[in-house]
């Protein structure tokens, strides 16, 4: 193994640490502690789990939590009475809808009902468009996770060749948008792109994030490249025991070229909620009209 692993778990612990203590200023300045809302449509195990996490998280960095749980078969009329409610509550900075909603329901009308200002996630066409523009606003927390892991290890990423694999709404269009904004030469590469290899071979930057166990191979790898791997997917173990977590980069071959690589788990995985709860509290900050302390935060 020749590559630097890239080690999420321990940077997330940090931020979270810098939340904590930039919380605990707002909580002196404004009076009240920032809050984050969770709104969780049915029983679906995973997310379940991530809905807990996050409450767990945001009460340790000294936030307020308000969990509201609506049944499978809840109206879709009555979760947009529950954003418009929590986007008029002052306690609430940031909304979150965990997804995926229920099949009847409309995804983009739900997350249209969201108040760009407490907009979290950073899903709403108003925060794609504030990305996209150059304008302040709240970035998705899976690639802005990325992006701070990318800049913790590489320092200024200006006239890098970057390539994207994957081009979700979630991840791969906003993480192209950050890279440029970082004056990163970007490629989206995704299913139909032809010779993807050679395409990858390009890049001093490699995100993969297709949701494919194990699809980009060493020989993509230019050697020295820093590779970001967002994939999380469960296969069986080899033994036949429990399902195994691995990502969309054959890890074992790919550090034999890379320069630095994030492991599954332990890499891009515990960004997510940390970047979360960093979004939260620049929230509170905006919306209580208190400095905004973004640059201890990044
Ligand atoms: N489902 C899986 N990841 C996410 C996320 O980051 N935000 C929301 N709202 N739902 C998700």
């Amino acid at each position: 193994m020749s590559a630097a692993i890239i080690d999420g778990k321990a940077f997330a612990e940090g931020l979270r640490a810098r939340v904590a203590a930039e919380a605990a200023a707002f909580e002196a300045a404004a009076g009240r502690k920032a809050g984050l809302a969770v709104v969780l449509v049915g029983e679906d195990p995973a997310s379940e789990v991530y809905v807990r996490s996050k409450g767990r998280q945001t009460l340790a960095c000294g936030m307020a939590s308000f969990e509201h749980k609506l049944p499978a078969n809840a109206s879709e009329d009555l979760l947009l009475g529950l954003i418009a409610q929590l986007n008029g509550d002052p306690a609430v900075d940031g909304i979150l809808v965990q997804l995926p909603l229920p099949p009847h329901m409309e995804e983009a009308r739900v997350i249209a009902a969201i108040d760009p200002d407490k907009d979290v996630d950073g899903f709403t066409v108003a925060s794609a468009g504030r990305l996209a523009t150059g304008l302040d606003g709240f970035v998705p927390c899976t690639p802005l996770g990325c992006l701070m892991l990318l800049k913790n290890q590489l320092g200024d990423l200006s006239g890098l060749d970057a390539v994207v694999v994957g081009r979700s709404n979630i991840v791969g269009k906003p993480m192209a948008q950050l890279l440029l904004r970082e004056s990163c030469t970007v490629t989206i590469a995704h299913s139909r792109t032809r010779d993807l290899p050679a395409v990858v071979r390009r890049a001093d930057i490699v995100i993969a994030a297709v949701g494919r166990a194990g699809m980009i191979k060493a020989d993509w790898i230019k050697p020295g490249a820093t590779v970001i791997d967002v994939g999380i997917n469960r296969i069986p173990a080899t033994d036949g025991g429990k399902m195994r977590l691995v990502g969309d980069v054959d890890f074992a071959g790919v550090s034999e070229v890379a320069g630095a690589i994030t492991p599954v788990p332990g890499g891009v995985g515990p960004m997510t909620i940390a970047v979360l709860l960093r979004n939260t509290l620049l929230a509170a900050q905006r919306n209580a009209k208190v400095p905004v302390t973004e640059d201890a935060l990044a």
